[in-house]
């Protein structure tokens, strides 16, 4: 079994840690950076490609205003703060979703992180902020759409592999395996596409709570799992 080139994580149960304490939703928010980055940490030394973490969803706009305006701020401050230790540590930035919805100051901070990180080698840090897999597939279709109605590209070019180039983690290795913290048992329209055959791992634990060794826990768990592809190895009927 090979190790996972690619995790993707639903960081989910923020609010209920905070709650579960009598705090304000934000403060878990709050607790949950921290939780990002020891986990950024250790996969950087554990020598995984890629870890695509879910921030925020095309739907947690729908939030209060409160809330999704303190998740700004949050995600700016923790973009500001971060980014010379993502530096150091020779971390590769990439925001993928619609930027569109965030505040000029985000947006622009956003890009100079990506734009200072763009030449490092090693752990590739992918966000997934006002994401939706729904509006990535949809966004891909536009992008053909538009080649299209230009005669660059013509309806028989389009399969699996050209399709998959215009998603937003096109350049990024298969994703091997997605967790999702907090007990729930769904993708809340996180990576619709990509995760056709990645092995799926849910924790009880809130992502607060979330650590090195329940990653450790998971990839040990990924590590014994048969990932068959719809094939049999035993090809005897
Ligand atoms: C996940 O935690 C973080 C975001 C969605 C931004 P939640 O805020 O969803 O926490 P719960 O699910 O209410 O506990
Ligand atoms: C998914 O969690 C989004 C993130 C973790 C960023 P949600 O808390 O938004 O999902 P639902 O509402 O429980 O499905
Ligand atoms: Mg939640």
């Amino acid at each position: 079994m090979n190790p996972p080139k690619h995790i993707a994580i639903i960081m989910d149960g923020n609010g209920r840690w905070a709650s579960k304490r009598f705090l304000p939703r934000i403060q878990g928010h709050q607790k949950g950076v921290k939780a990002v980055r020891k986990v950024v940490k250790h996969c950087g030394k554990l020598g995984i490609e890629t870890l695509t973490l879910f921030a925020f969803s095309s739907e947690n706009k729908n939030r209060s205003n409160e809330e999704v305006s303190l998740l700004f701020k949050l995600f700016l401050s923790v973009l500001k703060q971060e980014v010379n230790k993502l530096n150091k540590h020779n971390v590769k930035l990439k925001i993928i979703g619609d930027l569109g919805l965030f505040p000029q100051e985000v947006q622009q901070t956003a890009l100079d992180a990506q734009a200072l990180l763009a030449n490092n080698t090693g752990l590739t840090l992918v966000i997934a902020a006002n994401y939706g897999g729904q509006w990535d597939i949809a966004q891909a279709a536009q992008q053909i759409a538009k080649r299209a109605a230009n005669n660059e590209i013509s309806a028989d070019d389009i399969n699996i592999d050209t399709f998959s180039q215009y998603l937003s983690l096109a350049d990024q290795p298969k994703v091997d395996l997605l967790i999702r913290t907090s007990g729930e048992l769904r993708i809340s329209n996180f990576l619709l596409w990509e995760i056709a055959y990645s092995e799926l791992y849910f924790t009880d634990t809130l992502w607060p709570d979330f650590n090195p060794a329940e990653l450790d826990k998971a990839i040990e768990s990924f590590n014994h799992r048969d990932r068959r592809f719809g094939e049999r190895k035993d090809k005897a009927c």
